[in-house]
């Protein structure tokens, strides 16, 4: 990510890419630190420790996303490359991304803090995000 972009833009790009893999190192631990609990079980330590580092890094990636979008709508978006067909498959999926992830963080939030009942649609999200990443590595590569 280089060509047409500012480097405010870069720079929160890199970041919100290293702490993703984050959340799919962690997010194993809520359900087990939960599980523990309800068999009235003292829960793994290392696993609070994963369940903290995932609310909180994926509170910063909601926000980080949240300024990017922003930063996005005053720098402009980048002159994507190739036919007409490749820069609309590459529009949709980038528009996609700044929904997933914020949603994704929004989805957690409220699974964290208002109604637990969303968590399974979270779940989903991490797939369809994953399934996203996928598409987006091979194309950048
Ligand atoms: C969680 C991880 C990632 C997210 C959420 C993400 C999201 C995005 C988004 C939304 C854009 C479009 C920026 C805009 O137009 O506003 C973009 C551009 C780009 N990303 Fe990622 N990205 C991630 C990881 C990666 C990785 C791992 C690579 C490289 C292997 C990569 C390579 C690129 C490149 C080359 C562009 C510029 C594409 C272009 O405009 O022609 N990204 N990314
Ligand atoms: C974009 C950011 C995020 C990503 C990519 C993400 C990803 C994940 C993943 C991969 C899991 C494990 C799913 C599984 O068991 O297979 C998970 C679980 C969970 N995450 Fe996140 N997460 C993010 C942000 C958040 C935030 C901000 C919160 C809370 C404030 C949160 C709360 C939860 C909860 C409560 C679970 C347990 C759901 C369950 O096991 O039913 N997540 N997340």
């Amino acid at each position: 990510m280089k060509d047409g972009y500012t480097l405010v833009q870069i720079l929160l790009h890199w970041l919100i890419a290293v702490l993703v893999p984050m959340q799919y190192l962690t997010g194993g631990s809520i359900e087990r630190t939960h599980h523990a609990v309800h068999m009235g079980l003292a829960p793994d330590r290392w696993d609070i420790l994963q369940h903290s580092v995932h609310i909180y890094t994926g509170l910063a990636i909601g926000a980080l996303m949240a300024i990017r979008l922003l930063v996005r709508l005053i720098s402009g978006a980048n002159h994507l490359r190739g036919n007409v067909g490749l820069r609309t498959a590459a529009r949709v999926l980038h528009h996609g991304f700044y929904a997933a992830i914020i949603g994704q963080a929004t989805l957690g939030f409220v699974a964290s803090y208002l109604w637990y009942g969303v968590a399974p649609y979270h779940v989903i999200g991490s797939w369809i995000i994953l399934a996203m990443l996928f598409l987006h590595v091979s194309a950048a590569a």
